[in-house]
């Protein structure tokens, strides 16, 4: 079976625990578009991990874990990854990266942070991380691909036919230029280290689903985030949809069976862009704390809102979402005021879909439905039958306003913190 994983709000849903439980069941776990500017923590008992680039199936020897074509890699920071792991104990592990991803070179970075500090009052809130300027050159057919990275020859003629028109971009932004020598030298070592992990991942795939290898593609971000279908230009640069998938992964639309998203019980986002049921009160700092909503790669406060279905509806709509995994739910134990945003007010209208432009999504008003709040501490609750009514309520009219099965809950931050419904990930 070929599962997806897609976060269906702004990202930070919690995908992180949902592809470690469900790549318990996996043979591959794969990673298909983003870089570092994920973060996925992962609770292993008491023991906690934040992964950026590598997949979570990392943690379990018998899975091949895959960094697939679509995404661009940072060779100086999974390797700091890597080498963090293996210090933490983990050195029995199958990790694959595509010939074919593209890799941030040190200009990227510099230009991401240059062209977010010249937006002002505009800037995206990116990460910082080099994704965007490494895309872009991907676009523009200048990037270093890391079957590049690892041929020393072709390092260095994409380097020097690259680095002088990025010396130009950076000297016109007011930055220094960049030493050849230096950076190639440097690169060159991380190929080096990189190579055996590199190799054609779209014919590895393609031989684990002629086996009928169980194959869980891990999400990173979220549909929100998506730069053809999200709250553009306030989201990233590649596409964090279901629909990416065999294009980012080098494998065949047909081969998708089940797409599973990831759904926080109520919204975060971090960065900037319009967000209709922003909490700018003490409950959204309540919630804040109790859910931890601090960002994993860059720290940032996440601004907290209400729970927002023309959100998950839309990701159902582009990412064609089979089962919904309802994230921190004991997060919104005793809150009284508990709110569903089902739908807006656009001039005076209601809509059920997200506007195109900025100016529509920021005039938007949400209409909410109001919920009983439980008070019950919920941690312990391992069936569905023995939450409190209320919290079943909430459940069901999440089903209700989408149409979408709840088919996992997550009830702590811990593994076996979970309700399950029905397994969606069968061996
Ligand atoms: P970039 O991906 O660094 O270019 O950032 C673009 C936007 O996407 C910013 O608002 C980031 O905060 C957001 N973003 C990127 N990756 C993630 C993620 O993994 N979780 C949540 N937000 C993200």
């Amino acid at each position: 079976m070929r599962l997806v994983v897609v976060g269906s709000q702004w990202g930070d849903e919690g995908k992180g625990k949902v592809t470690d439980f469900l790549g318990q069941n996996a043979d591959v776990v794969v990673r298909s578009q983003g870089g570092n500017n994920a973060g996925h923590t992962i609770m292993i008992g008491k023991e906690k991990f934040a992964l950026q680039t590598i997949p979570s199936g990392i943690f379990n020897p018998h899975i091949k874990n895959v960094l697939a074509n679509g995404m661009v890699i940072n060779p100086k920071e999974t390797l700091k990854e890597l080498a963090g792991l293996k210090e933490r104990g983990i050195t029995n592990f199958q990790l694959f990266i595509s010939n074919r991803a593209h890799v941030i070179m040190p200009y990227h970075i510099l230009l991401d942070g240059a062209y977010e500090s010249l937006k002002g009052s505009h800037k995206i809130g990116t990460t910082k991380k080099g994704i965007g300027p490494c895309y872009a050159d991907k676009v523009n057919r200048i990037g270093i691909r890391m079957g590049d990275l690892i041929e020393e020859e072709s390092l260095k003629e994409i380097l020097s036919s690259t680095l002088p028109l990025k010396n130009k971009e950076l000297k016109m932004l007011g930055l220094e230029e960049l030493d050849f020598t230096t950076i190639y030298n440097e690169y060159k070592e991380y190929g080096k280290i990189l190579k055996p992990y590199v190799c054609d991942t779209s014919l590895l795939l393609t031989e684990e689903i002629e086996k009928d290898k169980n194959i869980l593609f891990e999400g990173a971000q979220g549909s929100m985030l998506c730069l053809d279908h999200g709250s553009y230009p306030y989201v990233t640069s590649s596409s964090p949809t279901a629909a990416s998938v065999p294009v980012n992964a080098g494998i065949a639309p047909k081969y998708i069976d089940h797409c599973v998203g990831i759904c926080k019980a109520y919204t975060t986002r971090v960065g900037e862009g319009p967000f209709p049921t922003e909490l700018h009160n003490e409950l959204g700092d309540l919630i804040r704390e109790r859910g931890h909503e601090y960002g994993t790669v860059t720290k940032r406060p996440r601004r907290v809102g209400y729970l927002d279905l023309v959100v998950v509806n839309y990701a159902k709509r582009i990412s064609g979402i089979d089962s919904l995994a309802l994230m921190l739910f004991d997060v919104l134990t005793n809150v009284e005021e508990l709110k569903i945003c089902i739908s807006y007010n656009l001039d005076g209208k209601e809509i059920k879909t997200i506007p195109a432009t900025l100016k529509e999504y920021a005039r938007c008003i949400p209409n909410y439905i109001t919920l009983k709040p439980w008070h019950e501490n919920i941690n312990k609750v391992r069936n569905y039958e023995d939450l409190p009514i209320e919290a079943k309520e909430y459940i069901e009219t999440i089903e209700k306003y989408t149409n979408i099965p709840v088919d996992l809950i997550s009830v702590g931050p811990e593994r076996t913190e979970t309700i399950i419904r029905k397994d969606v990930f069968k061996k």
